[in-house]
């Protein structure tokens, strides 16, 4: 065969064999590249590392729903399956007006929902994207930066038309605070922050109420909000879903981070007894399980990668499972890869790297636009070396990075179905079957993802597996966290749990 030509096509080789080839550039003969036989071999290898058979998910969900278990049994354990205080579903009749904060992991969010009842709402917001370095200050800053938004937001939208803030001189309105965090609530308007995820890392924040801090900061900026609820992405996820599809029994989170909450009778979490709720009420359980196999790393096939991940990170130890799976480490977990396969002197010989070789350099967007490339020369890929990295690329390697994101990709997505899994099979909703609201940026935009569970679920559970349905949840940080305000502002007018 000739070395170089324009276009695609194929050809027959002497043995029968056809062969496809494709367009390559002057660049790529000037340059030593690995042959698509080596790339090949070092595919296997990836696929061996990255792969999880049915077998092995069913042995991952049989330790994960022990852990959930136990995490309702006792206080302090590294998955903490935190009773929200949100008790039972919505009536979807609650009505009203409130105001929501969004601290969720990449913006901050701020919204004006109008619940209308019958399911039916309208949401005003703005967002903001949050610099790295907000992530690190003092915590009260952080704060004091979410109350300043959501004045100017309030300043902005106060008027008489609907869908503007009709305020009265010295009223305040009721908010629902979204913290995407672990926090242990004794009740729904405290939350004591466990421990940052997500890379985040402001201090004096955990082991502190951080509903307090807020209200601080709305006291010292005069915003005219009650903060009536805080609450995590999974709750609100889980309630806004069940609020417009009365099926859903789970709420997931596949973003920056991954989490899942559901509902669990209160005869079941032996941990808050002495409360002494009513055995038969049923309290959401926010599940935090991305920290599902942290500091033991006994249950998860860890590749070194992902150790290496780990290690890097701000919490070394922490977040096993949400290292794996979430939006935040799958571009670097790729990234990795490459950088071992430039030190083994396989990629990109005679180019300069030093754009790979920057942490967190690779996002996870890149694996999405990757998988999803249309084209045969994969011009998506190419194009995302030459302008990002200032490498150049062939047709042989840009198949490997293709597969490679969707080896990374399809790992998440089949633990992601471990997760659900261990739910489902723990509160025994295989047989009448479930609907699992979820969203995130992961599931949103990452081709095949919601796919990808669907097929884990039935290596788990076989046939009967197709009756656990995931769909794109509603808006949980936003719709979810006013209509839990909503919920709870009824409850303590009814008197019931007022402590709580
Ligand atoms: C992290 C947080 C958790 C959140 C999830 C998804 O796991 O700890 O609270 O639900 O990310 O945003």
């Amino acid at each position: 065969m000739p070395t170089s030509r324009r276009g695609s096509g194929t050809t027959t080789l002497p043995s029968g064999q056809t062969l496809a080839f494709h367009t390559r550039t002057q660049d790529e003969e000037d340059l030593p590249h690995a042959t698509k036989k080596t790339m090949a071999d070092h595919l296997r290898k990836y696929e061996s590392l990255f792969t999880l058979t049915p077998q092995r998910m069913r042995m991952i969900v049989e330790a994960f729903k022990d852990t959930l278990e136990l995490g309702l049994e006792k206080n302090g354990q590294i998955v903490p399956m935190i009773p929200t205080y949100v008790f039972g579903w919505p009536s979807g009749d609650e009505r009203g007006e409130f105001l929501a904060v969004d601290l969720g992991g990449t913006n901050l969010r701020v919204c004006l929902v109008t619940l209308q009842g019958e399911g039916k709402f309208e949401i005003t917001q703005s967002k903001y994207r949050l610099s790295e370095e907000q992530k690190q200050e003092e915590g009260q800053k952080l704060f004091d930066f979410c109350a300043e938004c959501l004045k100017t937001f309030i300043d902005q939208h106060i008027g008489e038309e609907p869908g503007m803030i009709n305020l009265k001189e010295g009223e305040t309105l009721p908010l629902g605070f979204t913290f995407s965090y672990p926090c242990s609530q004794q009740r729904i308007d405290h939350g004591e922050l466990i421990r940052w995820t997500k890379g985040f890392g402001n201090p004096n924040t955990e082991g502190h109420d951080v509903a307090a801090m807020f209200r601080q900061s709305l006291a010292k900026h005069d915003v005219p909000a009650n903060l009536i609820s805080l609450i995590c992405d999974t709750t609100g996820t889980l309630i806004a879903s069940h609020y417009v599809n009365p099926k859903t029994k789970i709420g997931c989170i596949f973003g920056t981070g991954c989490n899942a909450a559901y509902m669990e009778k209160v005869s079941n979490i032996t941990k808050i007894k002495e409360l002494q709720i009513d055995e038969n009420a049923e309290i959401a359980i926010n599940c935090e399980y991305g920290a599902f196999d942290s500091f033991h790393h006994e249950h998860l096939p860890r590749t070194k990668f992902d150790t290496i991940v780990d290690e890097t990170s701000n919490k070394p130890g922490e977040q096993s499972f949400e290292k794996l799976v979430s939006g935040r480490y799958l571009g670097e977990i790729m990234r990795l890869v490459i950088l071992e396969l430039i030190d083994d002197g396989v990629l990109f010989l005679g180019q300069n790297t030093y754009k790979l070789e920057v942490p967190y350099a690779f996002d996870t967007a890149f694996l999405s636009l990757m998988e999803s490339d249309p084209t045969d020369e994969l011009l998506m890929i190419i194009g995302i070396f030459t302008h990002f990295f200032a490498v150049e690329t062939t047709l042989a390697e840009r198949q490997f990075f293709r597969a490679l994101a969707k080896l990374i990709g399809r790992r998440a997505a089949r633990l992601s179905a471990c997760g659900i899994a261990a739910i489902v099979s723990k509160m025994g909703y295989l047989e009448e079957g479930c609907a699992v609201g979820a969203d995130g940026s992961l599931y949103n935009k990452y081709p095949g993802f919601a796919d990808r569970i669907h097929e884990g679920l039935v290596d788990v559970f076989g046939d009967k597996g197709r009756s656990i349905v995931t769909y794109h949840a509603e808006d949980g940080s936003g719709v979810g966290s006013a209509i839990i305000a909503a919920m709870t502002k009824a409850r303590k007018d009814a008197g019931l749990y007022v402590q709580v």
